[in-house]
């Protein structure tokens, strides 16, 4: 398949480096400062990361190689790729559930991004200085109930992942994620010296690295496999989108592995962030999603520097949840602009007002006591709905689907053309991955499937 496809203006990133970076500004987000460390430190450790590590090479990197080859191989949106290697079939539907799937997670991620940006501005302006448990979670339960600062948060949040869109590939995401994903860096590295320097932090190390393999059961491996795929930004055409601004010359084998093991470092990162300082102030480890927004004002705010630490930590994981709604909604926009004829511009605002009409839902649900707490579709909040639906149903059927697409319909001889850049890479690597994309990753796939909706009990 031609690069450009007859497409002349169509953008792309302009280096290694900008991949890189846009790539891991997907994959680094809200999973990594909460999920990610807390699922490790409760589920067995360096047993659990073992177990994590190996999603990856079974599921996840083949996956991810999947989607660079969709995006990269058609030069296309989600549903331009599936159309174009398979024109006129059913398996367009296949990237319009990807936009779904998009929206789905956008509208709780908006949501939950707003808090964030919300905590960066109240520890600007000290507002958690010399704050008990007692206020803490007063002000989390005002921020969720609302109703009107979660919406213009939300608001806020929407118009700046808007406005680094509209700039474009190359002026709004490249520049962004090149300038911010370094940064990230470093302020969980000052995090991670204040808060390993405290007494008392072994106690949280012990907690993410102690290794317990009689922690790791069926549904833990599961739960890792889950992990996994939302860690990676799979399933829904994120990856599809961005490898289809990829340079031609790109070692996608290199760029998935180095995305992988950079965004399980980041991860690793935030959990030495957090642990020891919860640890070492007698907090609870599993308060949930909460902690973030309960616990770090508290503990950080009790130790010297704190302030400053607040700021840089509420900011990086602004960082963090901006870029990987970076590409998000890239997904949806170019759908927009490529199959519908959209200008740029009109695609981004049309999607953040949509994003920001069902958002609200999810803003004002997330606690049973705010304003649309009591209403249920299928038994769940809006907010739960959105997440559930999206993340157990949706991603994996899309990553079983796009396993099922690359591993058995596509070309052969021209998979191993694009995934080895003509010959350039080993053809090793190419054949390691035929076979997992073929035989583990759709039975892994069907497993997490039928166990997500409960057909099969593990
Ligand atoms: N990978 C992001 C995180 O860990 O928070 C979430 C995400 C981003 C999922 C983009 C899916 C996606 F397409």
């Amino acid at each position: 398949m031609g690069d450009s496809q007859g497409q002349l203006k169509r953008e792309g990133f302009s280096s290694g480096l900008a991949i890189f970076f846009a790539t891991l500004g997907s994959a680094v987000g809200l999973g990594n400062i909460w999920k990610f460390p807390y699922l490790t430190g409760q589920f067995g450790g360096g047993a659990f990361l073992l177990v994590y590590f190996s999603c990856i090479i079974l599921v996840g990197l083949p996956v991810m190689l999947s989607e660079f080859y969709l995006g990269r191989s058609t030069r296309k949106n989600v549903v331009g790729a599936f159309d174009t290697l398979r024109s006129g079939t059913a398996w367009r539907y296949t990237g319009i559930m990807s936009v779904l799937a998009v929206y789905l997670i956008m509208f709780f991620y908006s949501c939950v991004a707003g808090w964030v940006y919300l905590y960066l501005f109240k520890a600007l302006s000290g507002d958690f200085a010399g704050i008990t448990a007692a206020v803490a979670k007063d002000q989390f339960a005002s921020v969720v109930v609302g109703p009107w600062s979660p919406i213009i948060w939300q608001v806020i949040v929407m118009a700046t992942v808007s406005a680094i869109l509209i700039m474009g590939v190359k002026k709004g995401i490249e520049r962004i994620t090149k300038t911010l994903m370094p940064l990230l860096f470093i302020l969980i590295l000052l995090c991670d010296i204040r808060a390993l320097t405290l007494p008392g932090a072994g106690a949280g190390i012990d907690f993410l690295f102690n290794v317990d393999f009689g922690k790791i059961t069926p549904p833990v491996i599961l739960t890792a496999m889950g992990l996994a795929f939302f860690k990676l930004s799979l399933g829904l055409g994120a990856m599809v989108t961005y490898s289809s601004y990829f340079t031609h010359d790109n070692n996608l084998f290199g760029t998935a592995t180095k995305v992988a093991l950079s965004d399980t470092l980041v991860s690793m990162l935030a959990g030495l962030a957090i642990f020891p300082a919860v640890f070492s102030f007698g907090m609870e480890p599993g308060a949930g999603p909460g902690l973030l927004f309960m616990t770090i004002p508290l503990v950080f705010s009790q130790m010297p520097f704190g302030n400053i630490l607040l700021v840089a930590f509420f900011f990086l994981s602004s960082i963090a949840a901006t870029t990987a709604m970076l590409s998000l909604v890239e997904v949806a926009v170019a759908y927009f602009v490529e199959e519908k004829g959209f200008g740029r511009k009109t695609a981004v605002i049309i999607n953040a007002i949509v994003i920001l009409v069902f958002g609200v839902l999810a803003a004002l649900s997330a606690d049973s006591s705010a304003l649309l707490g009591q209403y249920t579709i299928f038994g769940k909040g809006f907010f739960d709905f959105f997440d559930y639906v999206s993340s157990n149903i949706l991603l994996p059927v899309g990553g079983l689907l796009i396993a099922v697409f690359v591993g058995y319909l596509v070309n052969p001889a021209e998979l191993r053309r694009e995934l080895t850049n003509d010959g350039a890479i080993p053809a090793v690597l190419f054949e390691a991955f035929y076979f997992i994309i073929r035989y583990i990753t759709p039975a892994l796939l069907i497993l997490v499937f039928l166990n997500s909706i409960g057909v099969v009990k593990l």
